[in-house]
């Protein structure tokens, strides 16, 4: 299995421009596809060690195509340390994307908040994370290059122009820190408790493990969070998949107009 093999592939079916950034899309965020001019589309299963399709409303696709002027390369779906207990089920996809020279990787998610002025509905910028699971994708690697640096892990020239975007265009965009909690279940209220103690803001299921991977090949990492509810015990809502697809079809839209923006400015 190597990265190689996915770059000759890439390559040979979309070309070898440069591609301006790769974009891990979360839960019903797979639209901005549509939006792609002259897209090549990769299913999953052609490419060796990128993810299976296992979660309601997560593709499997790599689409490459432009927009904004840029080429860029969408992954409509992620692998989540839940489906398999494998904390680097993304590291070729990622090998991959950073070995055909895409220097920047823009992750998104659903993601439930834990603080009461991030309500369910708002897009928040991803500052920093914290990695509640105790996983990580660079176990069992060898080398010094391990050791990664995740100061500034998500890059403050990024997040800047996400502020500085949003000011400019009115869009009210959150900031804060985000938790990796394994799931599948959803936390207890307990935990939420916990972990508004660590001065948190969000909690998901994903994000963490591809933001080390980023920072191991060397990509500026880029990230934000839809939130599509109040942690467990926040609120009266009912927390289930349902639930979180169902929010994110009402704000998807905002996301991908953010990302679009983003994108523009790259
Ligand atoms: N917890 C964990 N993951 C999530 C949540 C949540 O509340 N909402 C959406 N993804």
């Amino acid at each position: 299995m190597t990265a190689k093999f996915n770059m000759r592939l890439i390559q040979e079916r979309a070309g070898d421009e440069p591609i301006a950034a790769a974009l891990v899309l979360g839960s019903g965020f797979a639209a901005l596809g549509e939006m792609l001019k002259d897209p090549v589309t990769i299913n999953y299963d052609e490419l060796q060690g990128f993810p299976g399709g296992g979660v309601t409303g997560h593709g499997k696709n790599l689409l490459i195509g432009e927009l904004e002027g840029k080429r860029v390369a969408l992954l409509t779906g992620r692998a989540h340390y839940y489906e398999h207990g494998n904390a680097a089920a993304m590291k070729m996809a990622i090998q991959t994307l950073a070995g055909l020279g895409i220097d920047t990787l823009m992750l998104t998610n659903a993601a439930g908040s834990i603080v009461n002025d991030i309500r369910p509905g708002d897009l928040m910028l991803i500052n920093d994370h914290i990695n509640f699971s105790g996983l990580n994708p660079l176990i069992g690697l060898a080398g010094d290059k391990r050791f990664v640096n995740m100061v500034d892990a998500y890059d403050p020239a990024l997040r800047q122009k996400a502020l500085d975007i949003a000011e400019r265009d009115f869009l009210d965009l959150k900031q804060g820190v985000y938790t990796w909690y394994s799931g599948p279940s959803f936390e207890t209220p307990a935990e939420i408790k916990m972990i508004q103690g660590f001065g948190a803001q969000a909690v998901g299921m994903s994000t963490v493990p591809e933001c080390i991977l980023g920072r191991y090949y060397d990509m500026r990492v880029w990230g934000c969070s839809f939130i599509t509810n109040m942690g467990a015990g926040m609120s009266d809502e009912h927390l289930s998949h349902d639930h979180t697809q169902t929010m994110v079809a009402s704000g998807g839209e905002r996301m991908q107009s953010l990302l679009t923006k983003m994108i523009a400015e790259l």
